[in-house]
């Protein structure tokens, strides 16, 4: 996994309440990841998770004491502490028998009081056996938590335990888990709450003949680490994307296209709703002039390629922008960077441009941080960021993007 943002997460506490399924060894996975992300988590485990996983575990992987019962020595109101200072709480496992006490309003243990004190967003992470999941009552349980407000992510069909066969009442994996508590801890004011982001992500690949393509060495984790940033701050994101090296986030709506073509129709699309665009992707500028239909032989001899230019996306579809809208471009450059960068600014009608040097160390594609340079529409001097990881240059180009917005 590449290493998350730390924006939502450092610093916030978020509760992570335990009920007594065979997932929670999965819950253990995601308090790490949750801690590894600056969170200060504060496990609360029902009696009957620890029957599964014992607390030390979740001690040594949060640094912090885990609660179990209403009643441990001198900690009677745990639960108006932990509800209190929770940013975020979220229950993984949350069994059936679980959401049926928090359903009813229950708070006969510690996590279910917790439930009820707290004032923090709260998610709900269902996994049980199929059968249990589609019962009636479940439903109706499930119904009525979402009535109360509370988020509910859907279970996975696959392979349950206890040679169970598969079916719908797999816990989510951590990481889609994490994903959405970053979510969560976002403020819920932030300026792309509602808004439409389209987000443009790794190379096209223009065929040569069936088996053969041009294309370049794009991975497409810049604009997946975009895609991921909008989403987690409530924008409800479409990523366009070519042949990735890594894979989609969670949350987004994907639509997947091969050539340079396919990728200015779908961002023409796109772009009739959106309040964003983000074009991180390489599009291959040029395409084979003829493709042939069956695979070309060897004949000895060299052999030249005639090649034709593609449209460019971003200035092809300005006319299909909505007024307001915020458009973002990269740039990859190895000489004159600024002028360069500041030339396509103007000609491609950016609000902001981010420059990569392609001679630099540890920046553009295929790894896994990058080192840029931001130029904005009406402001004449380039900021040039530290070496970054990707998901944190991400987030500085989303903290830009909101600015253009909240001036709009
Ligand atoms: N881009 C585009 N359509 C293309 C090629 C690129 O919309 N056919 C977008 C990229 O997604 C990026 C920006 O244009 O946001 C700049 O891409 P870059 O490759 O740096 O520049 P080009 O415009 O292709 O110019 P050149 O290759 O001549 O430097």
């Amino acid at each position: 996994m590449t290493e998350p943002s730390l924006r939502p997460y450092a610093n916030r506490r978020v509760l992570l309440g335990v009920s007594g399924g065979i997932a929670s060894y999965k819950t253990a996975w995601l308090a790490r990841l949750l801690s590894k992300a600056g969170a200060e988590v504060d496990v609360v485990m029902t009696r009957a998770a620890t029957e599964f996983v014992g607390p030390v575990t979740f001690e040594a992987l949060t640094g912090r004491p885990v609660h179990t019962g209403l009643f441990d020595a001198g900690r009677a109101l745990d639960h108006i502490h932990l509800a209190r200072a929770a940013a975020a709480v979220v229950v993984a496992p949350a069994t059936a028998d679980f959401m049926a006490r928090a359903a009813t309003g229950q708070a006969d243990d510690l996590l279910t009081a917790c439930l009820l004190a707290t004032e923090a967003p709260v998610l709900l992470v269902p996994a049980m056996n199929d059968r249990m999941w589609a019962h009636a009552q479940t439903r109706a349980n499930a119904a009525r938590l979402r009535e109360l407000g509370y988020r509910l992510l859907d279970p996975d069909d696959g392979v349950l335990a206890a040679g169970e066969g598969s079916g719908p009442g797999r816990m989510p994996e951590p990481e889609t888990i994490f994903a959405h508590v970053g979510r969560l801890l976002e403020d819920s004011a932030a300026p792309l709450v509602g808004r439409r982001v389209v987000v443009t992500a790794g190379p096209t690949r223009e065929a040569i003949d069936p088996v053969r393509f041009v294309s370049n060495h794009s991975s497409g984790r810049m604009g997946v680490s975009i895609a991921a940033a909008a989403w987690r701050r409530g924008a409800s994101v479409t990523l366009i994307a070519g042949p990735l090296a890594v894979p989609a986030p969670v949350g987004v709506s994907v639509v997947r296209v091969e050539s340079t073509e396919e990728m200015c129709q779908a961002v023409e699309q796109a772009l009739a709703e959106a309040d964003v665009l983000v074009m991180a992707a390489a599009p291959a500028d040029y395409r084979p002039a003829n493709v042939a239909t069956s695979k070309l032989k060897k004949t000895g001899q060299p052999r030249a390629i005639e090649l034709e230019e593609n449209a460019d996306i971003l200035r092809s579809t300005r006319s299909a922008r909505r007024e307001g809208a915020v458009i973002v471009g990269f740039a990859l450059e190895t000489d004159d960077l600024i002028e360069n960068a500041k030339r396509k600014l103007d000609a491609k009608a950016l609000d902001l441009i981010v420059l990569n040097d392609a001679k630099e160390q540890g920046a553009g594609f295929g790894v896994e941080t990058n080192r840029v340079t931001l130029l904005t529409r009406g402001s004449p001097e380039p900021e040039r960021l530290p070496l970054l990881s990707k998901p944190q240059v991400a987030d500085v180009i989303l903290d830009r993007v909101e600015d253009r917005l909240r001036g709009r």
